[in-house]
C-alpha cells in the first residue's frame, strides 16, 4: 500500500462509551485525578471511543499489517496503546515500565480506570498510554508488552471526527443540545408546567430507548395536544396557498390524501415515515429534542430525518422556542416528499461527514439559510420553502413581506452570514432553484477539506470511504452499468 493510501486512511467507527473514568494527568510528579464523564469528554475520547467491540481482540498493531497511521517524525512513532494489568502486587506494571525503558520509550500521556473486560474487573486496571518510539522498534515493542500485559490494542491516531458509516450508527448520533429545552429555558411556554414537562419527559424516552430498525413509536395524543395542533394547522394552512413554494404545497396535497394529514389528528411518525420511503427514500427515526448540528446533518447522509414527537406548549401555539412536531410534520415533511429537495438535504449531509468543526458551522448555517428558512424564485414571485418559516405563521409573513433583507444564495456569503435563533433573520437568501441551490452546494462541498470523498451505497444504507483504487473502481463500474441502462432507454425512444 503506497504512503498516499496510508495517510489516506480514515479510523473505523468507534462505539460510545459512557461510563464514567478517572483520567491521571502526570505534571511534574504530581498525579492529579480528574473525574470525566459524558459522551464527548472522557479518556481521551474514550480512548478514541475505542475500536468496536468486535475488534477488541484482534492483534496487536502493525504498520504494514493493520494499515493504522501513525505519526512519523526522524524515525520515531507515536503510538497509542490500550492495555489490561492484573493487580496483584503491581508486577505488570513494573514489568510494562521496564520495556518502555528497554525501548527508550518515551512516555507522553497515561491514564487508567478499572479493567471492564477481564475476569478480574475489581481488581484489574485498564491503562491508555501514548508513547513515542523508534519505529523500527515498533513490533518488537508490542510483543513485549503482549507478554507483560492483557489485550494488548493500539488505538489510531484520530485524524478525522468520527461520523456514522452505516445506518444503524445512527443510534450514536444522539448528541442533544438542552438550550431550548422546558427543564432549562425558563423562556419556554412550559417551563412551569410540571404537566407539560412530565408529558415531554415520556415521549422523550420513547425516542431514547429507539434503536435503527425498531418500529417507530406511537403517541396517543390527548385533546388538548390535538387541539393545539388543530390552531397551528388551520392558521398555517389559510396562508400556505399564497406563501409556500409548488414543491411544499405539492408535497402537502399528497400527505392530505395519502397520509392521514389534517386538523382533526397528529400523523404518527410510523405513517409519515413508510409515506416518504415510498417517494423519496428518506426515512423518520424519532428523537428526543434539538440535536447537535454533526449528528443531526450525518443523518441527512442516510436519508434520515430525526424528528421530535413532542409538541408545543398549547399556551403558545403560534411559537416555538425548539423543533416540534408542528414543526417537523408542518414545515420539514412536505419538503423532503420532493426528489430534487431530498437529494439536496442529502447532499449537505454527505457533506458533514468527517468534516472539521469550522466547517460543520458553516454547513449548519447553509443548513439553516436554505432548508430552514430559505426562499425560492417561482413564476417571478418569491415563495418561501425553508421550514423554520413554514412552521412560523409570524415569520412566514414578515419574510414574504417588503421589510426584511433578501440575498441571492451563494454558499460562500451565505455559510459565514450571522443567524437569528430567539428572533426572526435580520435576512433571508434566495435560490434561482433547488437545481441551482444543489448545483452550487456541491461545489461548495468539494471545497471542504477532507482527505476523502464519500459516496452513499443505497443498496446497503452505508456510506462508502473512497479511499482505495479499487473502490472507485468498483464505483465507476456501477456508474457504467447505470449509464448503459439510460442509453439503452434513450435509443429505444430514439427507435420507436
Ligand atoms: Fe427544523
Amino acid at each position: 500500500m503506497s504512503d498516499f493510501l496510508l495517510s489516506s486512511l480514515i479510523q473505523l467507527p468507534l462505539p460510545v462509551i459512557t461510563a464514567r473514568f478517572v483520567c491521571f494527568i502526570v505534571t511534574e510528579n504530581v498525579v492529579q485525578a480528574t473525574p470525566f464523564n459524558g459522551r464527548k469528554q472522557s479518556l481521551i475520547e474514550d480512548a478514541r471511543r475505542e475500536r468496536s467491540s468486535g475488534s477488541a481482540g484482534s492483534p496487536g498493531p502493525s504498520r504494514y499489517g493493520d494499515g493504522f497511521v501513525f505519526e512519523e517524525k526522524d524515525g520515531r512513532v507515536t503510538l497509542n496503546v490500550l492495555f489490561t494489568l492484573s493487580n496483584e502486587k503491581n508486577a505488570g506494571f513494573f514489568k510494562t515500565g521496564k520495556i518502555f525503558e528497554t525501548f527508550e520509550a518515551k512516555l507522553l500521556h497515561i491514564e487508567s480506570r478499572p479493567g471492564r473486560k477481564s475476569k478480574n474487573s475489581t481488581t484489574d486496571l485498564e491503562f491508555f498510554m501514548k508513547c513515542e518510539v523508534h519505529s523500527s522498534d515498533l513490533d518488537v515493542f508490542i510483543n513485549s508488552l503482549k507478554r507483560v500485559a492483557d489485550d494488548v490494542r493500539s488505538i489510531p491516531e484520530e485524524k478525522v471526527p468520527w461520523f456514522p458509516r452505516q445506518i444503524k450508527d445512527l443510534d450514536r448520533c444522539n448528541m442533544l443540545i438542552t438550550k431550548f429545552d422546558p427543564d432549562m429555558d425558563q423562556d419556554h411556554p412550559g417551563f412551569s408546567d410540571p404537566e407539560y414537562r412530565k408529558r415531554r419527559a415520556f415521549i422523550s424516552e420513547l425516542a431514547f430507548r429507539y434503536k435503527q430498525g425498531d418500529q417507530l413509536p406511537t403517541v396517543e395524543y390527548t385533546a388538548e395536544e390535538v387541539s393545539t395542533w388543530r390552531e397551528v394547522y388551520q392558521q398555517l394552512r389559510s396562508i400556505y396557498p399564497s406563501l409556500a413554494c409548488r414543491q411544499f404545497l405539492d408535497g402537502l396535497q399528497q400527505l392530505e390524501k395519502e397520509c392521514g394529514y389534517g386538523e382533526d389528528r397528529i400523523p404518527q411518525l410510523r405513517e409519515v415515515s413508510a409515506f416518504l420511503k415510498e417517494k423519496t427514500g428518506f426515512q423518520l427515526r424519532p428523537v428526543a429534542g434539538l440535536l447537535s448540528a454533526r449528528d443531526f446533518l450525518a443523518s441527512l447522509a442516510f436519508r434520515v430525518f430525526q424528528c421530535t414527537q413532542y409538541i408545543r406548549h398549547c399556551s403558545a401555539p403560534m411559537h416555538s422556542p425548539e423543533p416540534d412536531c408542528c414543526h417537523e410534520l408542518l414545515g420539514h415533511i412536505p419538503m423532503l416528499a420532493d426528489k430534487e429537495f431530498a437529494q439536496f438535504s442529502q447532499e449537505i449531509g454527505l457533506a458533514s461527514l468527517g468534516a472539521s468543526d469550522e466547517d460543520i458551522e458553516k454547513l449548519s448555517t447553509l443548513y439553516w439559510f436554505t432548508v430552514e428558512f430559505g426562499l425560492c424564485k417561482q413564476n417571478g414571485a418569491v415563495k418561501a420553502y425553508g421550514a423554520g418559516l413554514l412552521s412560523s405563521y409570524g415569520e412566514l409573513v414578515y419574510a414574504l413581506s417588503n421589510e426584511p433583507e433578501y440575498k441571492p444564495f451563494n454558499p460562500e456569503e451565505t455559510a459565514v452570514q450571522p443567524y437569528q435563533d430567539q428572533t426572526y433573520q435580520p435576512v433571508y437568501f434566495v435560490s434561482e432553484s433547488f437545481e441551482d441551490a444543489k448545483i452550487k452546494l456541491r461545489r461548495y462541498s468539494a471545497t471542504i477539506k477532507r482527505p476523502f470523498a464519500v459516496r452513499y451505497d443505497p443498496f446497503t444504507c452505508s456510506v462508502e470511504v473512497l479511499d482505495q483504487p479499487s473502490k472507485i473502481q468498483n464505483a465507476l463500474s456501477q456508474m457504467r452499468e447505470d449509464l448503459k441502462t439510460l442509453h439503452n432507454a434513450l435509443e429505444m425512444l430514439n427507435s420507436s
